[in-house]
């Protein structure tokens, strides 16, 4: 809590995890500025934004760790993960090997964080509906498994994007 003007009442530190150009940036982009980028640049080591928002009356900061998803920094990242208390694990609905990577991003997540880390899996990009290669069923299997809650989002349109944030943040709150 801030001093005088009490800013916000709960601050939360969360992290985006998932291969790269599953959309990780976007989602931090449009959570926060509510902007998407059709050109973005692949993400280097980390970055980090803020965004307010009001749960059961509560104002809460939270901070969201936006990580690089390619394999060059796969031995750097990890360090990142640190005191995060939620995750988003994020993959492409139209790209299977990011689904199947989900269960490494997160073994990595549980390395440097508590197993019972609220983490949220979520499937981004459901705009390609035509494209699309990863069913519910298949996702919402995983998520069972990983009892982890499952939501798709789509940064290009907004679907979703706030309420994957929001469950995020309940589920630690
Ligand atoms: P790294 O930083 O390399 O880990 O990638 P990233 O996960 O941050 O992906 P990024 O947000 O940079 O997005 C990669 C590409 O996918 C960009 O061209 C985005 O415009 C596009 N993209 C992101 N989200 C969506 C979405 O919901 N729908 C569609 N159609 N494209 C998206
Ligand atoms: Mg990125």
């Amino acid at each position: 809590k801030s001093g005088g003007g009490s800013e916000y009442d709960f601050i939360f530190k969360v992290v985006l995890i998932g291969d790269s150009s599953v959309g990780k940036s976007n989602l931090l982009l449009r959570f926060t500025r509510n902007e998407f980028r059709l050109d973005t640049q692949s993400t280097i080591g980390v970055e980090f934004a803020y965004k307010q928002i009001i749960i059961e009356g509560k104002k809460i900061k939270t901070q969201v760790w936006d990580t690089a998803g390619q394999e060059r920094f796969k031995t750097v990242i990890p360090q990142f993960y640190r005191g995060s208390e939620g995750a988003l694990a994020v993959f492409d609905l139209t790209k299977p090997e990011s689904f199947e990577h989900i269960n490494t991003w997160i073994e990595e997540l549980h390395r440097h964080t508590p197993a019972d880390i609220p983490i949220v899996l979520v499937g981004n990009k459901s705009d390609l509906v035509d494209q699309r290669k990863v069913s519910q069923d298949q996702a919402k299997d995983l998520a069972q498994r990983l009892k982890v809650s499952y939501m798709e989002t789509s940064a290009l349109n907004a679907s979703n994007v706030e309420q994957a944030f929001i469950t995020l943040v309940k589920s630690i709150f």
